[in-house]
């Protein structure tokens, strides 16, 4: 179904979604009416968010949550590990995980900010994963969770449906709903956990109706639902910590659904990338994909942005992005290819934190290139990096700051600039 939070109704089953009204009576066939809220029942119709679930069994019915000791890696806000580095960081891709090891076991938590309990700010998760989980299934009660793939397609079963999502695809759950990630081989990517106000379609302006992410090239599963009366695991993240209950069925019983709170997901290769036609390398927001407000007008608490294949036409510009000190802080990583900004040391699979107010901008290399270049107009070709930028210091895990990945030499990417010389 396609389209970005709309109001969709799906049934697996004929006469299982109730007509006319969500809580009736008799539901159809015995089924078990039950509210997911996204937003408060009271936020402004615009904002509203909640769908209806007809399930064979009351998610309500399961026994206490206890301690969950997997997924040692995983860290949430607030993020306190000490002393915050103003440095610039950079990581080289994860190795695939020595042993088995599934998504929710393989998440590895790079950094965050904000505070769960407070609802603002997120975590920045990569996973490296190497097997499905089985009769296993996982949700966030701290965020919506946002996946970008880089290696290996993943087959998310949620409460909603059933969703395949490969590199350069995206995929976006609502928090709360559970799902289960299948893989078809190694796997490896990007996770950004929302804390804050849910994921949207930035405004527009003066682009008017069109462009950058349409709302239509988001598509929505169809309801999908499984009868396995088998024990389950269900892991749930909760202000930062890992609980697991075991049900005696699968939690994957939603036979007919109706709202437009629901998973989705976004093929990149759709994004209608606009660029200048004229000079200057614009600022990264016109490539802003979808966007978590915060409470300060266009301050968003995360931007989610991407670098596509483009068109560079800019006549008499520096056509990367240039140098930058920003009060947001940035946390990029690639999906495929090569980043326009650097030259080398930015792999497919790394990741790089620039954080409030710290230089960063164009390495040696690339800049030497671009101001000698000949300015045809060039195309881009085989890329795809993304950008996380909040208005909250980007604060790194331990775990990334002592990792073997971090890079040691980063900052030599702007060494050896020459003085510019005055008449
Ligand atoms: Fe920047």
């Amino acid at each position: 179904m396609t389209g970005f939070g709309n109001h969709v109704a799906s049934e697996a089953v004929a006469g299982a979604l109730p007509v006319g009204r969500n809580s009736p009576q008799k539901v159809p066939y015995g089924l078990y009416a039950e509210q997911l809220s996204g937003t408060a029942f009271t936020a402004p119709r615009a904002e509203n968010r909640r769908s209806w679930l007809y399930r064979l069994r009351p998610a309500a019915q399961h026994r206490p949550f206890v301690p969950y000791e997997g997924a040692p890696l995983l860290r949430s806000g607030p993020f306190g590990e000490g002393r915050v580095s103003p440095n610039r960081l950079r990581w080289d891709p994860m190795p695939p995980p020595a042993r088995p090891t599934d998504f929710v076991d393989g998440l590895t938590t790079y950094g965050g900010n904000g505070d769960v309990a407070a609802g603002a700010g997120c975590g920045i998760h990569l996973y490296a994963a190497n097997r499905s989980m089985e009769r296993r299934a996982f949700f966030s009660a701290d965020g919506e969770m946002l996946i970008l793939p880089r290696q290996g397609a993943l087959r998310i079963v949620t409460e909603l449906g059933v969703m395949v999502v490969a590199p350069l695809q995206m995929a976006l759950i609502p928090r709360g709903v559970r799902f289960r990630v299948e893989l078809d081989g190694p796997s490896h990517g990007y996770v950004c956990e929302n804390y804050g106000a849910l994921f949207r379609l930035p405004d527009l302006g003066p682009i008017g109706a069109n462009g950058l992410a349409n709302p239509r090239d988001f598509e929505t599963p169809t309801a999908w639902f499984e009868d396995r009366d088998e024990p389950h695991e269900v892991i749930q993240k909760f202000q930062g910590a890992l609980w697991a209950t075991t049900l005696d069925h699968s939690p994957f019983d939603v036979v007919a659904w109706h709202g437009n709170l629901a998973p989705c997901r976004y093929d990149l290769r759709r994004f209608n990338t606009i660029n200048t036609v004229s000079f200057d390398h614009p600022d990264p927001s016109i490539f802003t994909v979808l966007t978590s407000p915060s409470d300060t007008p266009g301050t968003a608490n995360i931007d989610v942005v991407i670098f596509p294949p483009r068109w560079m036409v800019a006549e008499d510009t520096f056509r990367p992005p240039w140098f930058h000190r920003n009060v947001m802080s940035e946390f990029m990583g690639l999906i495929e290819g090569a980043y326009d900004a650097k030259e080398g040391g930015f792999a497919p699979g790394g990741a790089s934190l620039h954080n409030c107010m710290n230089g960063h901008g164009p390495d040696k290399a690339s800049y030497e290139k671009a101001v000698s270049a000949d300015l045809k107009p060039h195309r881009l070709e085989n890329t795809m990096a993304f950008m996380f930028e909040s208005r909250h210091v980007i604060r790194p895990t331990r775990w990334a700051m002592d990792s073997d990945l971090l890079q040691s030499d980063y900052d030599e990417a702007w060494s050896g600039f020459e003085k510019a010389k005055l008449p």
